[in-house]
């Protein structure tokens, strides 16, 4: 983790406009009708596979695939609610969010300061991201899904504002007519769901705001990179003995560029829609589903252009075989295993560096050739400066300075 100091106010309202900007072309701009195979309706939760693939089961629900989005409780709201560590302070020295543990659950309060004693409440209802590196929620107000300004930021172990928040807040600040409630209300579409949770059937237009809240599930399922599933559950509950997996997705036996796409889904970008959010299926080529700019390719960001990077390494384009299953397992939490991750490379690179032993450190080859490097987009606004998480260069290759 690195910090900046602020940069100017430009770039810093640039960056929030982007981001709101991508957020409603996403929601308004695209697509209408009926997508060609939504994903809705039957479809398996990851519990349902349980009763036959239990290890599998077992491992994969300590993921952060699984974790990345949850019903909030105790157990999975990482900030403190204590008394002096439950506020996150916003540019405003009279303008603050407190974080709320009642008996009914937890609450976001804006308390503002400055000429009134006015508050306002909603509920942490949805936490999205496991937390490895931060985590933001959600409330439900009827059919529409909101986001909460105030946020958990990992590194720092703190609350703070979700991206975009303090440059909205100091607008907010100028309104004629301000009330608190508006900044309760930055919606959240498809998309976003679609990268961080199962499932979720919209109320009308598939590339709406509303969703039915019963049928939204948590945690990227089994079915995410594996399909429906209900089908072969059936077949196998019924033949008990058949040996051979039938109606179901094996990624290993797709092909390359459909293997990349199910990965690519999440971790190419948010790219620009061809069809409503939860229309893919495994299986499916993602250049049939979205576009992905120039600029999107250039920049190592939060939400995971990693699919774009490795396309650009010599590893990918010669090797002619790797996919990002040569390295993961996303059946388990691979956190801290660079000396796993550095004996893939040697199935492809086995006398490197062999006449420079300094070099030749089997177990870390990835700290220099996929060094730890700052996320330029999505600034987290904190006492004033601005901070940007590090991730891994998927550009395998040679840095001047890893
Ligand atoms: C009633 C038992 C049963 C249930 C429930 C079940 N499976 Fe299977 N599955 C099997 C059997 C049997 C096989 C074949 C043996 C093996 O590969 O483990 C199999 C194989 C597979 C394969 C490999 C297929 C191949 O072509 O190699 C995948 C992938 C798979 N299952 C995924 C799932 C997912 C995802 C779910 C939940 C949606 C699920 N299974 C639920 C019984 C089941
Ligand atoms: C294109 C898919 C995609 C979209 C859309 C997307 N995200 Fe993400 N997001 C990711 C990926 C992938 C990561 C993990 C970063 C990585 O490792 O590449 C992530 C990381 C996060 C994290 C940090 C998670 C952690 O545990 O550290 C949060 C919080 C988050 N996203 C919230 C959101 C919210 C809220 C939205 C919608 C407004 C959203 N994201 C939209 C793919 C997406
Ligand atoms: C993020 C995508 C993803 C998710 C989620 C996922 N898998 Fe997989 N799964 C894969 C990939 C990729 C492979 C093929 C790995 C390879 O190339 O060997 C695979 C292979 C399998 C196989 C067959 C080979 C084996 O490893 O035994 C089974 C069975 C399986 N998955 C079951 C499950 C179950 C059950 C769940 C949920 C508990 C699940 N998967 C969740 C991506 C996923
Ligand atoms: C439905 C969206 C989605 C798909 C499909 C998906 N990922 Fe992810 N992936 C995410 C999100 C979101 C995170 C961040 C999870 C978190 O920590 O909150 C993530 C995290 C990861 C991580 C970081 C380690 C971890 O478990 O937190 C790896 C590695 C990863 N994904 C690889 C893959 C690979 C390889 C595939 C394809 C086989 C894949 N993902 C498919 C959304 C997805
Ligand atoms: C040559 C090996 C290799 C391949 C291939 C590979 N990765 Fe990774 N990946 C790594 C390493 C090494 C890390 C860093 C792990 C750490 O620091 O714990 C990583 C980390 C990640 C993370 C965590 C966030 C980050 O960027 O630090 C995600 C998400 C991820 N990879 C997704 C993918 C996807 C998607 C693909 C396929 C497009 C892929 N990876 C292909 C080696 C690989
Ligand atoms: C699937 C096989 C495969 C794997 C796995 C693989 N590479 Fe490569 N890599 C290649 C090929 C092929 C080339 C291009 C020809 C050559 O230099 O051997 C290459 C080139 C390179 C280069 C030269 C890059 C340049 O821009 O000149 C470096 C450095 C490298 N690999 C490091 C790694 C590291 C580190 C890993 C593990 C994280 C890794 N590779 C994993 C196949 C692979
Ligand atoms: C301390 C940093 C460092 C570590 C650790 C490291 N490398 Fe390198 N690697 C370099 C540098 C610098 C170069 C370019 C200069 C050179 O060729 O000696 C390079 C070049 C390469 C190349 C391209 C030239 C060639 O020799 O074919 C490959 C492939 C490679 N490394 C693979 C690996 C693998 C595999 C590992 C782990 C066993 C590894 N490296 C560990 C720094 C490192």
């Amino acid at each position: 983790m690195k910090r900046v100091k602020a940069w100017g106010l430009t770039v810093a309202v640039a960056a929030a406009l982007g981001s709101f900007a991508l957020l409603y072309f996403n929601y308004f701009a695209n697509g209408t009708g009926d997508p060609p195979h939504a994903f809705r309706g039957a479809t398996s939760t990851s519990e349902a596979c349980r009763p036959c693939h239990q290890s599998i089961y077992d491992s994969y629900v300590k993921t952060g695939h699984y974790l990345t989005s949850t019903v909030a409780t105790k157990a999975t709201v990482m900030g403190d609610f204590s008394a002096g560590r439950n506020v996150a302070r916003t540019p405003l020295p009279d303008l603050q969010f407190a974080m709320e543990e009642r008996r009914g659950g937890f609450f976001q309060t804006a308390v503002y300061t400055k000429d009134t004693t006015e508050t306002f409440t909603k509920p942490f209802q949805i936490v999205v991201g496991s937390g490895e590196r931060a985590q933001t929620y959600l409330f439900w107000e009827g059919d529409r899904l909101f986001q909460l300004p105030g946020m958990y930021f990992t590194p720092e172990e703190t609350w703070t504002l979700a991206p975009g928040y303090e440059t909205w807040i100091v607008w907010w600040e100028e309104l004629p007519n301000k009330r608190l409630e508006m900044l309760y209300q930055r919606p959240i579409g498809g998309r976003c769901i679609e990268c961080h949770a199962a499932t979720v059937l919209p109320v009308g237009s598939p590339t709406g705001l509303r969703f039915h809240p019963d049928s939204f599930e948590v945690g990227i399922s089994c079915a995410k990179c594996h399909g429906p599933g209900v089908q072969h559950i059936a077949f196998h509950e019924q033949n008990p003995a058949a040996e051979e997996g039938r109606h179901i997705v094996n990624p290993a036996s797709l092909s390359r560029s459909q293997q990349i796409s199910s990965c690519a889904l999440c971790h190419a970008g948010q790219g620009v829609p061809k069809t409503p959010p939860l229309s893919f299926r495994p299986g499916d080529e993602i250049s049939a589903h979205r576009i992905y700019t120039k600029a999107e390719q250039k920049q190592l960001s939060v939400h995971g252009g990693q699919v774009q990077f490795l396309w650009e390494s010599r590893c990918f384009a010669e090797s002619g075989s790797m996919t990002c299953s040569t390295c993961h397992n996303v059946h388990e939490d691979e956190t801290d295993q660079t000396a796993m991750f550095s004996r893939q490379c040697l199935t492809c690179h086995e006398q490197s560096h062999a006449e420079e032993p300094k070099l030749a450190q089997g177990d870390r080859c990835t700290e220099c050739h996929m060094p730890d490097q700052q996320a330029s987009n999505l600034p987290m606004y904190h006492e004033g400066e601005e901070l940007f998480l590090s991730m891994a260069n998927h550009r395998i290759g040679i840095f001047k300075d890893p």
